[in-house]
């Protein structure tokens, strides 16, 4: 038994892994095993052999089973040591770099123009890129022979050759936005339409797409003053001048009347546009008293209400805002631009945070 005991015990000590150790088990006191065997001879033995060998033989069994539990544990602690020796990580390595987009000029205009008229109780509304000939021209008083169509050199969609009905066309500015937000919450409404509009026209300052704001308010007496008070304190707060000045200058579109493009005061010091000083007037957009029947094509009574509405190039007044010469370099998609006159994703334009950095 002693030689037994020695023979395990040793085997078990020199165990490399858990294989082998699970081969001792079963030799030594699985079912057949040495030990399990002699257990077995106990029967033929007589009673005071078995007083003797009977508790050795069991000490010896609980021996063994607890050499190889204390083994196999040593073995995982061992291979764990091994693992943790070979699998490490510096955590304090720096991270791989990563490429960083920025927001687009016309993005951040897009939500610094939200930001102010939001302030001024303005929703955002929004309708189809393409548009049908209804909410384009009609309903904004623009009738099928109107000279206004041609003017704004419209892209027309394609229409099978003996369909008789209006071509659909990319919609030439953001005023059929007006007739979609009548249409949908009613007066009295307060909205703003950012987006992107289309016109066949390619230079320094225009492109085929652009974007453009509208804005409209109605109610029981809304007049020119209001008008002229709203775009007042949109220029002051977009371009972070207190003393701006604007012309009201008449002029005709269709869908408003009197109609008034506005100017703003500012003055060219090398290149870069100062707002509120000099004398020179910059146009900057198109407005107006909204037309009765504009009113009528967007379900809303004209002897009840009546309100103003206005048109402004987003892409022009960044231009303005950031002194970037050529639109045409907006929608080139030159890295090298897009991280000279982008902006930081996480600086979000706010009236109390600054609208821009
Ligand atoms: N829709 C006009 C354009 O694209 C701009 C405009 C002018 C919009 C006067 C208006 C407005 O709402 O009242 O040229």
């Amino acid at each position: 038994m002693d030689a037994l005991r020695q023979k395990y015990i040793d085997a078990i000590a020199n165990a490399a892994d858990e294989s082998s150790l699970e081969d001792l088990r079963v030799q030594a006191v699985g079912k057949k095993g040495e030990v399990s065997l002699k257990m077995r001879e106990l029967g033929k033995m007589t009673p005071e052999e078995r007083k003797e060998a009977g508790p050795k033989l069991n000490a010896l069994k609980n021996e063994i089973n607890s050499a190889l539990a204390a083994k196999k544990a040593g073995l995982a602690d061992a291979a764990l040591d091994e693992r943790l020796r070979t699998e490490w990580l510096d955590v304090t390595l720096p991270s791989r770099l990563r490429g960083q987009g920025s927001i687009h000029p016309v993005s951040q205009v897009t939500e610094e123009v939200t930001a102010i008229f939001a302030d001024m109780g303005f929703a955002v509304a929004e309708g189809p890129q393409i548009e049908n000939d209804w909410y384009n021209f009609d309903a904004l008083n623009i009738p099928p022979h109107h000279p206004a169509r041609q003017e704004f050199d419209t892209f027309y969609m394609h229409r099978d050759k003996d369909d008789e009905r209006a071509p659909h066309v990319l919609r030439t500015h953001t005023s059929p936005v007006q007739i979609r937000a009548m249409e949908k919450t009613g007066a009295p409404i307060r909205v703003i339409a950012p987006g992107r509009v289309y016109r066949s026209d390619y230079d320094q300052t225009h492109t085929p797409m652009f974007h453009q704001v509208e804005g409209m308010a109605i109610g029981k007496d809304i007049s020119m003053a209001n008008l002229k008070w709203v775009l007042e304190e949109f220029c002051r707060a977009f371009f972070e001048v207190d003393n701006v000045e604007l012309r009201f200058r008449a002029s005709h579109f269709p869908f408003t009347e009197p109609s008034a493009e506005v100017d703003l005061r500012c003055s060219w010091d090398n290149g870069q546009l100062k707002v509120g000083e000099g004398d020179d007037w910059m146009e900057i957009l198109g407005s107006g008293m909204m037309h009765p029947k504009v009113l009528s094509a967007g379900g809303i009574d004209p002897d009840k209400w009546q309100g103003f509405a206005f048109g402004m190039g987003i892409d022009r007044i960044a231009m303005l805002k950031y002194g970037i010469p050529d639109l045409r370099a907006f929608f080139d998609s030159d890295l090298r631009w897009l991280r000279h006159y982008g902006f930081s994703a996480l600086d979000m334009p706010t009236l109390h945070g600054g609208l821009s950095k």
